[in-house]
């Protein structure tokens, strides 16, 4: 009989375990996710009074005040007090006495407290409040600050995750540099509940730091998955009025007075051979970056001479040759067939 009562006593312990496991395994996301839909569930149980009649209120950033937003009766079902608002749908069961409420396509100023409030005879009124709480994902990005060699210590880069609700954790992981490199944070809440959560990444951009790879790491409730995004720091130098990678062997200086940057275009102002080499042009947004290249080649300036001639040259026997071959009366000819 003792070891039978053991035997349930540890089982139940390991069945309890596992249930831990998965619980904490899983990380459920506890909370609506903004545009998603969410469950305001509500339910008495007193069966022997009357119910005539159930409210819901709201108190959101919106309507800071315990409005009536919403009756519920028998006869006519669920109806808007302040303005209809489609969203709202009611799932519950009079009968039952169930009122519970779905809202779709939750946005940031639903958030807050709702409370039902079930009118009984004779008891009188039964109130639930059930809060609201969203969920919002950041938009995850990294910003090169393009440093330049030098000695003293500058931004590296910044990384970001915008508009999360909770806050996210942004945090730069640096194993391989040690403390060749210093991390800062940085975060600001805005009116509507949500934080941007900055770090920034501090180092000297000397020769032998350029080409190490690092990563920030996004994490928090409002993300299903930490988020990790790779970034090279890459060093550039500046000489006399020139702008270049420290690793490229190509000659892709950029002469200032010779290019001018127009929004998203680049242009060569003045066509010479110091502008040859290859051009990278890099478009990115909070969901990655995609690169683009142009290899340009400027021939010297006798060259272009010939170049111009001969195109003129060429021009004009097309042209000659054109005439004739309509002269000779050949392509009259040859549309009479
Ligand atoms: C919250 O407010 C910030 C700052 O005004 C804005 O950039 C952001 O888009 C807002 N978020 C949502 C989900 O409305």
């Amino acid at each position: 009989m003792n070891v039978i009562v053991k035997l349930v006593f540890y089982l139940t312990q390991i069945w309890f375990f596992l249930c831990f496991m998965l619980f904490t395994a899983l990380h459920v996301i506890d909370g609506t996710v903004l545009g998603g839909t969410a469950i305001l569930p509500c339910h008495v149980t007193n069966i022997n009074d009357d119910l005539t009649q159930i409210t819901w209120q709201r108190k959101t950033r919106e309507n800071p005040h315990n409005d009536n937003f919403i009756t519920i009766q028998p006869r006519n079902g669920l109806q808007f007090v302040n303005g209809r608002d489609d969203r709202f749908k009611y799932i519950g069961n009079f009968n039952n006495r169930n009122g519970t409420l779905q809202l779709s396509n939750v946005a940031l100023k639903d958030e807050g407290s709702y409370t039902c409030i079930f009118t009984l005879f004779p008891s009188g009124n039964q109130k639930i409040e059930i809060p609201l709480n969203l969920l919002v994902p950041p938009f995850t990005s990294v910003m090169d600050n393009l440093p330049t060699l030098g000695t003293e210590e500058v931004l590296f880069a910044t990384c970001t995750a915008a508009g999360s609700k909770p806050p996210a954790e942004v945090r730069w992981l640096t194993d391989a540099l040690g403390d060749k490199v210093r991390t800062t944070k940085n975060s600001t809440q805005y009116d509507n509940g949500t934080t941007t959560t900055v770090s920034s990444l501090f180092g000297v951009p000397t020769r032998k730091i350029n080409g190490h790879q690092v990563q920030c790491v996004i994490s928090g409730d409002s993300l299903s998955a930490e988020e990790t995004l790779a970034f090279t720091i890459q060093v550039y130098s500046i000489s006399e009025d020139s702008f270049e990678c420290v690793t490229e062997a190509n000659p892709n200086s950029l002469l200032e007075s010779a290019v001018k940057v127009d929004g998203a275009n680049l242009q060569l102002l003045s066509l010479t051979s110091d502008l040859n080499g290859l051009y990278q042009c890099e478009a990115s947004n909070a969901y990655g970056s995609k690169h683009g290249q142009l290899y340009v080649h400027v021939t010297s300036g006798t060259c272009r001479v010939a170049w111009a001639l001969f195109l003129v040259l060429l021009s004009l026997n097309v042209g000659a040759a054109a005439w004739y071959f309509y002269k000779s009366g050949r392509f009259k000819r040859y549309f009479e067939q």
